[in-house]
Order: structure tokens, then sequence, then C-alpha cells
């Protein structure tokens, strides 16, 4: 048991450490207009791999693979550390974040989160769209915000596309081991397979305005900041 324990610790204790580094890091870097252009910039460069499946401004090329703009920065970092310690399993995310220096984690996480979302395109079913707003509201909104731009260190699902978002709940839902361990297994435990698709239909297609997207945008700045 006590090695165990131990075992354990020696997990746990450097992710942490590099979780407030970066997290640190990040605020600096924010505080500063100059410091976020150049780190934004050098995350553009080295997001040029990204790109070809999260677009060149983390607004996704394929249905199955989500967007990065506009998203939270935590949850970003989060992300990167779930996937390199294998608690979070993709067969190109697991490879690609553990060859992510702290530096280009924090760049990359500037570039993507100051990025806008673009609207969705195409329309889903109204009465299922209607269904999952209901879902949404009375389930969803205490931790992913009530137009579910995401909060602290939740992820923003506005406008993710509806595949990803379909399969990131069913994996969920099935208890699959490529997410071991989230919050989000006791609640999609409660969803079915119907809600999934309202929830799925509602999220793809629920857009910000170009003002909302802008004060998004800001606030990721400043919540993280506010946050140290
Ligand atoms: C070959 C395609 C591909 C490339 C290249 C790629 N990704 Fe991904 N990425 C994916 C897929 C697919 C997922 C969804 C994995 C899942 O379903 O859990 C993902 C998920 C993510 C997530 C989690 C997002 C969320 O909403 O949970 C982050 C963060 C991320 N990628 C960052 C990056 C960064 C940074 C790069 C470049 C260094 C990159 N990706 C390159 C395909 C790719
Ligand atoms: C107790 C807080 C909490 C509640 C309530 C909650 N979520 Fe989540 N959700 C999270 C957290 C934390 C994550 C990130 C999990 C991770 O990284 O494994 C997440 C992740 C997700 C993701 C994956 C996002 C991505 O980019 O991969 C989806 C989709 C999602 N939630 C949908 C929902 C829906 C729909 C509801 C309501 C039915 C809901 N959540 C309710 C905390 C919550």
């Amino acid at each position: 048991m006590r090695t165990l324990a131990l075992a354990l610790l020696a997990c746990f204790v450097p992710l942490t450490h590099a979780s407030e580094a970066v997290v640190e890091r990040f605020n600096y870097v924010m505080a500063d207009e100059q410091r976020r252009e150049q780190a934004s910039l050098a995350g553009q460069e080295r997001a040029v791999f990204c790109s070809y499946c999260h677009g060149e401004t983390g607004n996704s090329k394929r249905k199955h693979i989500p967007n990065l703009a506009g998203q939270n920065p935590r949850y970003l970092f989060h992300a990167f550390e779930k996937f390199a310690s294998g608690e979070r399993t993709d067969f190109v995310m697991s490879k690609l974040a553990q060859n992510l220096s702290m530096e280009e984690r924090v760049n990359i996480a500037v570039f993507f989160s100051q990025q806008k979302v673009n609207p969705p395109e195409g329309a889903t079913d109204a009465a299922l769209r209607n269904t999952g707003e209901k879902i949404f509201q009375t389930t969803c909104t205490g931790c992913h915000g009530a137009h579910a731009e995401g909060m602290e260190t939740m992820p923003r699902l506005a406008g993710q596309p509806d595949e990803y978002i379909r399969k990131a709940l069913t994996r969920f839902r099935e208890n699959d081991p490529s997410r071991a361990g989230s919050v989000m297994i006791g609640v999609a435990a409660q969803l079915s397979a119907t809600d999934v698709e309202a929830l799925a239909a509602y999220l793809s297609q629920l857009k910000l305005t170009p003002a909302e997207e802008m004060a998004n945008i800001n606030r990721l700045r400043n919540v993280t900041a506010a946050a140290q």
C-alpha cells in the first residue's frame, strides 16, 4: 500500500508542478501586450503542423476534430498534460503532447485562445436543437457557462463540430478508457443516446455574436491572469 502511494506520488507531483509553472508562465505573458503578441506569433509558427487538422486559426477542418479557437487556455494545458501522461489517449495527440516544451504549450495556448470561432455551417433539426437547449440549460451551465463559453478550467463547447461533441459524450457515457477519470463520466451516465444527439445539434449550432466572441477573447485574457 505504502509503495503504491509513493509510486502514485511520484507520478502526480511533477505533473502538478509542471501545471503550476505553465500557468504562472502563461499569466506572466498575458499580463503584457508585447509579450502576448510575441508569444502568439511564436505559437502560430509552432502550430503550423497542428493546422492540418485543427485549422490555421483553430477552426477545425474535420467534424471529428475539435476547434481550439477561443478555447480556455487552462483547459488546453490540462488537455496537453492528460495526453502526455496517458490519462487521455489519442493516436496522434498522445505523441504530439509529449514533444511540446513548456514554452511551446504556453505560446500555442496564447495563440489559439485569442482566435475567434467561425460561425457554424449548415443547420441541424430545430426540434432536436430545442431539446438539446433544455438539457443543456438544466444540467450543464453550472460548469460550462450559460452560453457554453466555458469557465475557469472548463472547456468551451459552443461551436464545436457536432461529430466531435457526439464522440466525446459517447466516450464519457461508455466510460471509454481514452478519457478515464473525467468528471464528465458521471454526468454523461445520465444521458440517453437521444440526449447526446440533441446536445450535439444544439451546441454545434450555438454561436456567439462577433461582439460576444471579442468579449470572450478578452475574458480569457483576464480570467486566467486574475486566477493566479
Ligand atoms: C492528424 C490530426 C491532428 C494534428 C496534426 C493535431 N491534432 Fe490535436 N487533436 C486531433 C484529434 C482527432 C483530437 C481529438 C482527440 C479526442 O477525440 O480525444 C485532438 C485534440 C486536441 C486537443 C484537445 C481539445 C479538446 O477540446 O479537448 C488539443 C488541446 C489539441 N488537439 C492540440 C493540438 C496541437 C497544439 C497540435 C499541434 C502541435 C495538434 N493538436 C495537432 C487531431 C490532431
Ligand atoms: C461538474 C462540472 C460539469 C458538468 C455539470 C458538465 N461538465 Fe462537461 N466537462 C467538465 C469538465 C471538467 C470537462 C473536461 C473533462 C476532461 O478534460 O476530461 C468537460 C468536458 C466536456 C466535453 C468535452 C469537451 C472537449 O473539448 O473535449 C463535452 C462535450 C461536455 N463536457 C459536455 C457537457 C454536457 C453536454 C453537459 C451537461 C449534460 C456537461 N458537460 C456537464 C465539467 C462538467
